[in-house]
């Protein structure tokens, strides 16, 4: 759809635009995406580029606030957008987080800015009684977004940096065994760079407790078609498949993902010049129950 720029702000190393996009508020879970054309008509730019969401709010029928880091052109053009420019959006896009059933203890585990996703993520786990506690990091103070915002939600919020600058020296997953076993949890939630996500996933299995990590896959289209965005994901059958992080992700179980091999397509995975036959069908590859560790 197309949809008014409501407003424009500054969060320490990151924009915020809130757009005016009530079909997508209507419809977006936390864990969804939006895909954003950049550059306007006559732009070089073809793809658009894809962002989670931070905040859904009823204002004006319902907007939909973005966080991002200016990385190159697309992000740059996005920066430079103004109250009352407009935008043209697509989503909601993907598959959103799972939610237990029980009222479960929860940590939710953000990197840079994909903390920004977790707080539509807290809320709905609160409503349902669960228990949610924050680990949040980044490389610096300026990099952490959401702090406030976490220790408000979160029964507790540990913050990380890399140079020290806010909370404890280090990385989240330093942190993150000691936090697991003080709240006892049951379930870990990861949104950041790949990196982190393969540092949480190691600390999850470690402790024997499901984790549910939305990954950050480059994409081009958003929503199926151009395959950009495959990675290696293990399904319930113990079959590695390339599956579209845009339609059978961005939220993998994170003991499915062969992190490892990301941005290759091994020669176990099904369709690979020599792989055993297999259904190509990603179905099995997200969030449901079955093997773990399966290479
Ligand atoms: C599902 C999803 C959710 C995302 N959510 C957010 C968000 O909430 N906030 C945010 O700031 N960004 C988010 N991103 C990343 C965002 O899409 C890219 O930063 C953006 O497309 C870069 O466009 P650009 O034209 O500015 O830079 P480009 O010129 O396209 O890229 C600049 C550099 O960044 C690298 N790059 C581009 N996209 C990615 C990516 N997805 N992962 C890793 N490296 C990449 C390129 O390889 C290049 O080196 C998300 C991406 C995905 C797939
Ligand atoms: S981004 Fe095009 S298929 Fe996923």
């Amino acid at each position: 759809m197309t949809g008014t720029v409501l407003t424009t702000r500054r969060v320490d190393a990151y924009h915020a635009l809130t757009v005016v996009a009530p079909g997508i508020a209507e419809h977006l879970r936390p864990g969804h995406f939006v895909a954003v054309a950049v550059g306007g008509p006559r732009s070089s730019m073809l793809t658009r580029r894809s962002f989670s969401v931070h905040d859904v709010k009823p204002d004006y029928g319902g907007t939909v606030e973005l966080v991002f880091a200016v990385r190159g052109p697309g992000t740059s053009w996005l920066a430079e957008r103004r109250a009352r420019d407009t935008l043209d959006v697509v989503g909601p896009l993907g598959r959103p987080f799972p939610l237990p059933r029980d009222p479960v203890n929860c940590v939710l585990v953000g990197g840079d800015y994909g903390s920004a996703t977790l707080f539509g993520l807290a809320d709905a786990l609160q409503r349902r009684g669960c228990r949610v506690d924050f680990v949040i990091g980044a490389e610096s103070a300026e990099r952490v977004f959401g702090a406030l915002r976490a220790r408000r939600m979160g029964e507790t919020t540990t913050l990380t940096t890399e140079d020290g600058s806010l909370g404890m020296r280090g990385k989240v997953t330093d942190v993150l065994p000691g936090v697991i076993a003080d709240v006892r949890a049951d379930v870990v939630y990861a949104c950041g760079p790949m990196e982190t996500l393969r540092g949480v996933t190691a600390v999850a299995i470690e402790f024997d407790i499901p984790v549910q990590v939305s990954v950050e896959e480059a994409m081009a289209c958003g929503f199926g078609v151009c395959m950009t965005c495959v990675l290696p994901v293990i399904g319930e059958d113990g079959i590695t498949r390339m599956v579209r992080a845009c339609v059978d992700g961005p939220v993998f179980r994170g003991e499915r993902v062969r992190f490892e091999d990301v941005g290759t397509i091994p020669f176990d995975a099904a369709g690979a010049p020599g792989a055993p036959s297999a259904s190509t069908s990603p179905a099995s590859a997200g969030g449901g129950g079955g093997p773990r560790n399966v290479s």
